[in-house]
């Protein structure tokens, strides 16, 4: 957001206060602080003209102001009713040499998925993505990718839903018990990181997270079944959904040694059989550990097999 604006709506958020006294306390003209109230007012705010100044009534719903209304994390949010794919368009943005922005879209009409899965995108969900420049080798990537799926585990435990992450990224609620006795997993989000990098340094990485926040089951086509937040716990506030998202992940970036301690308490795939579709086959065993920067230790009952990428299902034990 714009700096002044920024600096407006703090100064509203504390108390009213008359456009002149704002306009000296910030160091800029009347005029300044009056359109930066009007471009809050076109994103939503509710400021009211009173006698005591300008007075900050009502901030919207969602969208980008929203969002960054009161964040604690240092990103800028760019907000599209609907978009493509905001993983494509945040790309674009790594392009033209931004950084910490993140791109967030109420619908996208050619979300992306995994493995060049389609991934759908109705309105109601909080669909974003990360862009950011960290100073890490490529082969760090993926504690990035484990970082977002912690976060956005927390955000949604906070909203009442008992989601777990899969290994490696994918958010699970479980849904009872499936016919032949397994428990039934349905899925809650899931992260696309893409990555451009040099050999020995990431040039940026977008962590796109698609979370199925207020949207309808049935609007949600795929192989795997899928649910939402509005179908656990009813709708979520999407605005503080999505802030404690990425206040949780910026804490994690900070912190990137942590990353793994804080995702094996929040995934349910250790201890379990797993078999994972790895590009070199398939690994089956238990899985006993991950390691930094997200590798995924499986006892074979031959040995343990290490594990970087690969798609991976839960197995009823034997
Ligand atoms: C998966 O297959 O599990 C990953 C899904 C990632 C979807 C998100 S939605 C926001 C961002 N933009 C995209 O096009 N994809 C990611």
């Amino acid at each position: 957001m714009n700096d002044t604006r920024n600096q407006v709506l703090d100064a509203l958020a504390e108390e009213p206060v008359t456009g002149p006294a704002l306009a000296d306390r910030l160091g800029v003209s009347r005029a300044a602080v009056w359109k930066q109230v009007e471009t809050l007012r076109e994103a939503g705010f509710e400021v009211a003209s009173t006698g005591d100044g300008y007075e900050l009534r009502e901030v919207p719903e969602f969208g980008g102001a929203a969002v960054e209304y009161g964040l604690e994390a240092p990103f800028e949010v760019e907000y599209h009713d609907t978009v493509p794919s905001t993983n494509d368009r945040a790309r674009e943005l790594a392009a033209a040499g931004e950084a910490d922005v993140v791109v967030l879209a109420d619908a996208q009409t050619g979300g992306k998925g995994r493995l060049n899965r389609e991934w759908a995108s109705p309105s109601g969900g909080v669909w974003l993505s990360i862009l950011v420049r960290p100073d890490v080798p490529p082969a760090h990537a993926p504690a990035f990718t484990l970082a977002a799926a912690v976060a956005t585990t927390r955000a949604a435990r906070e909203a009442g839903v008992d989601a777990a992450i899969k290994w490696p990224n994918d958010l699970l609620v479980s849904g009872g018990e499936g016919g032949d006795g397994s428990t039934r997993e349905q899925k809650l989000a899931g992260i696309l990181t893409e990555m451009e990098g040099e050999a020995d340094r990431v040039s940026w990485l977008v962590v796109g997270v698609g979370v199925n926040a207020n949207v309808d089951p049935g609007e949600l086509p795929g192989e795997q079944p899928a649910t939402s937040i509005r179908a656990t716990v009813g709708d979520v506030d999407r605005r503080l959904f999505t802030q404690r998202l990425l206040e949780e992940f910026h804490g994690l970036r900070e912190g990137l040694a942590g990353v793994v301690d804080a995702w094996r308490e929040h995934a349910s795939t250790l201890g379990q059989r797993v078999r994972v579709e790895t590009p070199g086959g398939e690994v089956v065993g238990e899985a006993v550990d991950v390691r930094f920067p997200g590798t995924l230790v499986i006892d074979t009952g031959e040995g343990l097999e290490e594990v970087t990428a690969g798609d991976c299902e839960h197995l009823r034990p034997v």
